[in-house]
């Protein structure tokens, strides 16, 4: 079965790994695959990224350059422009930007053009995994139907999909990419316990939810109460300051 080959794959850490996007998020989770053993290839349109992270140096404060170096060394990370790697890649997690709109609607042009960018690569045995912050419902109506646009293999039995978030919180030492719980949830529930074993060989806590959309809505609640507890922070901030207290 296609499913128990490609969990097979990658419980032995023989599956190759690819991190689309490759910024403040896709580094760290490229270097923390590698940390757990995994060969992962770095894609990203940005030329000078691709050059520094194959001369081993990193652009990313969270991730020593010896860190890297480490990896790059030994040929564990490698980075590319080029999509076409994916032919000979069984596992793909992207991190590309969703940057907010003037409107504050998700601006999701990276999110398409990395599905349309994959689509071409996308073969029987292959899990996909979108980690960018976006809104409920975009694994299954918008990465679904990009990925599958111009073959017929069937999600949760040819190959699998699922969303989970990145949940850092950018300046924390104490929660990094590897024990902050990751939340993963699947088109199917095949695409679920994929993705859930994969991450499971890298991460410390694995957290799986019952659908794509649950672990989306996970995303925006965690989100939305930072933003709350920053904003009322600041006003009393702002009160404390004219009370001088
Ligand atoms: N930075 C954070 O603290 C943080 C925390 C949690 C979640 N997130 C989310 O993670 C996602 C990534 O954020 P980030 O901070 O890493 O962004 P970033 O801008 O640092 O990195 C994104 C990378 O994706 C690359 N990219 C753009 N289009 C691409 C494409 N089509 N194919 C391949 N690569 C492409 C860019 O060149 C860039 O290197 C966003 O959705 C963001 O909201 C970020």
């Amino acid at each position: 079965m296609i499913k128990d080959e490609l969990i097979h794959l990658l419980q032995n850490k023989h599956a190759n790994i690819a991190v689309v996007g490759l910024g403040y998020v896709g580094l760290p989770l490229a270097v923390t695959f590698a940390n757990a053993g995994f060969t992962v290839t770095g894609i990203d349109p940005i030329e000078s990224k691709v050059e520094m992270i194959n001369r081993g140096e990193s652009y990313i404060s969270d991730i020593p350059t010896a860190q890297l170096r480490k990896h790059t060394d030994n040929g564990r990370i490698q980075a590319t422009s080029d999509y076409s790697v994916l032919s000979e890649i069984d596992a793909v997690s992207i991190c590309v930007p969703t940057p907010l709109h003037k409107t504050g609607d998700p601006d999701m042009s990276f999110i398409t053009s990395a599905s349309e960018a994959i689509a071409p690569y996308l073969h029987r045995g292959m899990i996909v995994v979108l980690e960018s912050s976006t809104y409920p419902g975009t694994t299954r109506e918008l990465v679904l139907p990009s990925l599958t646009a111009h073959s017929d293999l069937v999600v949760g039995q040819d190959f699998f999909l699922a969303f989970s978030p990145e949940r850092v919180d950018p300046g924390r030492t104490d929660f990094t990419t590897y024990n902050t719980p990751k939340v993963i949830g699947g088109i199917t529930s095949a695409c679920t316990e994929v993705a859930s074993a994969w991450y499971a060989k890298a991460l410390e806590t694995i957290v799986p939810v019952s659908s794509a959309e649950v672990a989306e809505m996970t995303k925006l609640l965690e989100n939305t109460f930072r933003m709350i507890n920053i904003s009322m922070v600041n006003e009393l901030a702002q009160m404390c300051d004219k009370l001088d207290i």
